[in-house]
């Protein structure tokens, strides 16, 4: 069974202060960073490019984990696994077929990336990732529109999580929008175990606290808990 990992997203952190926000969020717990990628295209918001991501790297005692919102992976792959991205996600939408997504995972993969994902939007169907399961590592799971932090989360994606562990898929399946302790219990009953959150944690008045919270309610909602 895969570990609990809290990956707080940096976007809703304070970008003037990137270092020390890295290590405030490290300091309180968190087990990946997770880093939004945004080109104004795939998404309609630009957020953070490779300079910014190799920076990041040389100050985070934590793996780096890119969630690529950007319609061409694989012209920028190389950039991202050179700043150092240690999992790096691209969404299914812009690689279209199989055979898309088996080239940009192994683009990835020839670039060293030590984890590949693939991330599916909440209005595409989860079978669309069915036939690359045995090439990724983990499944990113949007649960709400990507673009912006601070959004609703959308219930109905749950089922994603369900199917894929039904299917017999054992790696990181993250969920990521709108995560918060009403939230991220129900995503951890379906069988998620990483959990992106940005604006809960970010926002929260005590940052250590709020992560061991999720990381508890995280481990009683699981569903080998209740055996
Ligand atoms: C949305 C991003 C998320 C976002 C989550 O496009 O992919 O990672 O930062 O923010 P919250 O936790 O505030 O919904
Ligand atoms: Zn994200």
């Amino acid at each position: 069974m895969q570990p609990f990992l809290i990956s707080p997203s940096l976007l809703s952190c304070d970008f003037a202060r990137l270092a020390s926000e890295v290590a405030r969020v490290e300091d309180a717990g968190a087990d990946w960073l997770h880093v939004d990628v945004m080109d104004g295209h795939f998404v309609p918001n630009l957020t953070i490019g490779p300079p910014v991501v190799e920076a990041l790297s040389k100050v985070a005692r934590r793996p780096l984990d890119v969630h690529l919102m950007i319609t061409d992976p694989l012209k920028y792959a190389p950039h991202y696994a050179k700043a150092g991205a240690h999992v790096l996600t691209f969404h299914v939408e812009v690689a279209g077929s199989a055979a898309g997504c088996r080239e940009v995972i192994r683009a990835f993969r020839s670039e060293g990336v030590p984890q590949v994902g693939i991330s599916l939007n909440p209005d595409t169907p989860v079978e669309r990732v069915f036939d690359v399961l045995d090439e990724v590592d983990l499944v990113l799971v949007m649960s709400v529109f990507p673009g912006f932090g601070g959004q609703k989360f959308l219930p109905d994606v749950l089922g994603k999580v369900r199917a894929l562990r039904e299917r017999g898929f054992e790696r990181h399946i993250e969920m990521d929008g709108g995560l918060n302790a009403a939230t991220l219990p129900l995503c951890a009953e379906a069988g998620t175990n990483v959990f992106v959150a940005g604006s809960a944690i970010f926002g929260a008045s005590d940052m250590h606290a709020t992560i061991q919270g999720f990381r508890a309610s995280a481990a009683s909602a699981r569903p080998a808990a209740r055996a």
